[in-house]
């Protein structure tokens, strides 16, 4: 676990209130897909805990990583507020990322939860990648070449990320990958035919104290009962491995 002081390469407004940030740091820039950062959001004493953000891409050669957030709050308003040049302390990269090996991807993002999906579509051989958002403007493709659903109808298909998934051979891919508020995960992984549970991936969400095991603050609800933590377990579970049952939309 690498507890360092980074600094801001560069900070772009991307679209209103939604913001990409590149860290120069060597650490950062050997995350795994799915891992993500602790970032300290203030040297002053509010925000107290750090906030937790995925890596969106990296570059070892660099020695950079790029995170993509969402002002949302006190934190994340902190976080848009620094320049290039500004030191910023980052704890990680943390969490178990996505277990690679396999060899055709289905990629699904939502909202936000589509930041992740371009580190992992570069480090897997085949990716077949769907998004989902309200509207146009909340697309979060990355760059990548995804089919798209947004609510409004102002890109893309006019619907839901699920219904991108109807028809959907599942037989032609290994894998499955989503990311995303937990509702949407949730409706994913419903559409998902049983018996494939076992290849789907899905990144969750909670909110988080520590971000290394110390706090509790991050559980949530394991198959077969009781709890496992998002920030050491996760934040990349197998989907058999929750008990959706009990995620009821109300972590994120
Ligand atoms: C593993 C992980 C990866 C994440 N990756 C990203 C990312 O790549 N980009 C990004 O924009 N955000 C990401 N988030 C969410 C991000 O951490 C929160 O938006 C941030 O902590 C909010 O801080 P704040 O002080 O601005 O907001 P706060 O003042 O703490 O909260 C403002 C609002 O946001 C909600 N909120 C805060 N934290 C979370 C959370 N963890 N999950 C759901 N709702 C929350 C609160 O309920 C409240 O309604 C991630 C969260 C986790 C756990
Ligand atoms: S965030 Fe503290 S235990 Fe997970």
């Amino acid at each position: 676990m690498n507890d360092g002081l980074c600094m801001v390469d560069s900070m772009l407004e991307e679209r209103p209130g939604v913001f990409r940030l590149v860290l120069s740091s060597a650490a950062a820039s050997e995350a795994s897909p799915g891992q993500f950062l602790m970032m300290e959001v203030s040297s002053g004493r509010f925000p107290v805990t750090r906030r937790p953000f995925t890596v969106s891409r990296t570059d070892r050669s660099r020695g950079t990583a790029e995170i993509v957030f969402q002002v949302v709050g006190a934190g994340t308003r902190a976080l848009a507020s620094l320049v290039p040049g500004d030191p910023v302390r980052t704890l990680g990269p943390l969490g178990r990322g996505f277990r690679l090996g396999a060899r055709r991807w289905l990629l699904v993002g939502g909202g936000l939860g589509a930041a992740g999906l371009p580190l992992l579509a570069e480090r897997v051989p085949s990716a077949t990648v769907c998004i989902g958002a309200s509207c146009a403007d909340r697309v979060l493709s990355g760059g990548l070449d995804a089919v798209v659903a947004t609510e409004d109808g102002s890109a893309g298909r006019r619907g839901l990320v699920t219904d991108l998934l109807e028809g959907t051979d599942w037989d032609s891919y290994d894998a499955v990958a989503v990311c995303g508020p937990a509702a949407m995960i949730r409706a994913v992984v419903e559409a998902v035919p049983p018996e494939r549970l076992a290849d789907v991936q899905v990144s969750m969400e909670s909110r988080m104290g520590c971000g290394w095991g110390a706090c509790s603050g991050c559980a949530v609800p394991a198959a077969g009962g009781g709890f496992v933590k998002c920030c050491i377990d996760g934040p990349v579970f197998g989907a058999a491995e929750l008990d959706w049952m009990r995620i009821d939309g109300s972590l994120t």
